[in-house]
């Protein structure tokens, strides 16, 4: 039986048209499925909206239309954005759904059962875009400490979680498990703040409708961030705890944004605790996006837009980018300038330029047949063996979810097999009868290598993996089996590949 892997993305809130930010958690969340898969793996990657709460409410009230209307309008936006960045989930939750609802009441009644959610009352101040609640102490000139907008004094009648109560069990777990949140610098920012102490959890509303009605007391709805975090659970069929939900749970890695760490590390974790269910593996929280040095807002009207992204410079190019530019867990900056020059450097020179170069190659010398290979130099032997080498590499970066690093590691073969090029010459050896098994060597250590490389890609950009190995290997699909040295048969035409990325002028924006 192959071994199960669980990844999940955020749920996306439908106030907000899907941008970058989202693209990229999600797009983070493919490429290890994909990579996963690959290596054998039974892979559930799961995606989806968050769809209840105050926020959504408000932006229906102010588009003229009730809750459900707006979320179906914009989950469809999400959906197909996905499919257009070839984005490979096997499922799409939505909060709305019936499955969901019910798996939330379950798991809020058995809380309840326990008397981890009592009833009291509530006086403290709420960040409607946040979510979330605030002591007085804790805002700064009665903003949000968290987004600096203004917060609204509620008091109510409320369930409480007993979060306190938790409070050791968690450090305690974090502590024991040095992964479970990464990167290192935002699990130190939750130990300290789980040692400031932790207070009991408002977890339910009185004040609007739109949400999940509290088991047993439908004046309250349950507190959004309850509804949203159960997500993660309700798809894999909770409360039934067989099936997809035995095979899954624990989650491997949950990816989100810095923003939602809390709600990740410290709120769900106590919850499933709560309910005597186990904690997920891995929670990584990516940095964010500026766009050409600013923040991304409607109000600067700089929101950059991803299926205007992929029309203008292709999904490949888009995807490359978003994993190659920054490393995965800081922050970093959007700019057309730095995407056209990573798709002009690294993507049409460096790795279609090397396809393109050496499949002409074949062509020209030996009619486009790939022959045996002779005797192996020095030379071929560094260039076989730091295209092996790659295939550790990039495992255990994937494994860290360093995607630049990966990328990185994978780009350096290819620099590698354009140095060999020039370094063997084989334009020279062409000329001289005698050097025929030594060019027939050259060519298949370049595509061999190429061939791995292709494999790696799949992961990463699945389009031109598949024209890399149907122009090698005459089948699109990447295999296991095909990160090994030796993949290509001696004997297999290969037409000379096209342009994978064509240059784009600087000047265009
Ligand atoms: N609905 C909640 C998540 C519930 S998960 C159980 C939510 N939704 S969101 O739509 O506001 O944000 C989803 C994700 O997008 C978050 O991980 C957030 O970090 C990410 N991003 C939003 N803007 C971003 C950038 N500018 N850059 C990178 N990621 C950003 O929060």
């Amino acid at each position: 039986m192959k071994p199960a892997f669980y990844v999940t993305t955020p749920i996306y809130y439908v106030n907000d048209v899907p941008h970058i930010g989202h693209a990229y958690t999600t797009l983070a969340a493919d490429v290890l499925a994909r990579y996963k898969r690959l290596k054998g793996f039974d892979v559930f990657f799961l995606t989806g909206t968050d769809e209840h709460g105050q926020k959504v409410e408000k932006a229906a009230n102010a588009a003229g239309e009730t809750p459900l209307e707006l979320a179906d309008r914009v989950m469809k936006r999400f959906q197909s954005l996905w499919e257009k960045l070839e984005i490979s989930n096997t499922d799409f939750i939505r909060t709305t759904q019936e499955r969901h609802k019910k798996g939330v009441s379950v798991l809020f009644e058995r809380v309840m059962e326990k008397g981890d959610i009592y009833l009291g009352e509530y006086e403290d101040w709420y960040c409607t875009p946040c979510e979330t609640f605030w002591t007085e102490t804790q805002l700064i000139d009665y903003k949000c400490p968290d987004c600096n907008r203004p917060t609204e004094k509620l008091k109510e009648e409320s369930y409480f979680f007993r979060m306190s109560k938790y409070q050791d069990q968690l450090l305690a777990h974090i502590e024991a498990n040095p992964d479970f949140i990464q990167p290192k610098s935002r699990r130190n920012e939750i130990i300290s703040f789980v040692k400031e102490g932790l207070r009991d959890l408002s977890v339910s509303r009185t004040t609007f409708q739109w949400g999940i009605p509290v088991p047993g007391n439908d004046k309250h709805v349950v507190y959004v961030w309850f509804d949203a975090l159960t997500n993660y659970i309700t798809a894999l069929g909770y409360p039934e705890e067989g099936g997809d939900f035995e095979k899954y749970w624990p989650c491997d890695v949950h990816l989100i944004g810095k923003d939602i760490l809390r709600f990740h590390t410290v709120y769900w974790p106590t919850f499933l605790m709560a309910a005597g269910l186990p904690i997920p593996s891995k929670v990584f929280a990516h940095g964010w996006w500026t766009v050409e040095g600013q923040k991304m807002s409607k109000s600067l009207q700089n929101v950059v837009e991803p299926n205007m992204l992929i029309d203008k410079y292709g999904v490949d190019a888009v995807r490359y980018f978003l994993l190659r530019e920054v490393p995965f867990g800081l922050d970093g900056d959007f700019s057309h300038q730095a995407l056209i020059h990573r798709i002009n450097s690294d993507l049409a020179n460096d790795l279609g330029n090397l396809l393109n170069r050496s499949t002409a190659m074949l062509g020209k010398y030996f009619g486009g047949v790939l022959q045996t290979p002779g005797e192996e130099s020095e030379l071929d032997k560094a260039y076989r063996e730091k295209t092996v080498a790659m295939i550790g590499q990039v495992d255990g970066f994937i494994d860290e979810l360093a995607f630049s690093r990966a990328l990185q590691a994978i780009w350096e073969v290819i620099s590698a097999g354009n140095k060999y090029i020039d370094e063997t010459a084989p334009w020279t050896l062409a000329k001289d009868p005698e050097k025929r098994e030594r060019l027939s060597t050259v060519m298949y250590y370049m595509l061999e290598s190429q061939r791995i490389v292709y494999t790696l890609l799949s992961a990463f950009m699945p389009k031109t993996a598949q024209k890399g190995l149907s122009c090698l290997v005459g089948s699109d699909e990447a295999t296991a089996e095909g990160l090994a040295w030796g993949g290509l048969k001696p004997g297999t035409a290969i037409a000379k590949a096209e342009a994978l990325f064509p240059r784009i002028e600087e000047k265009a924006e």
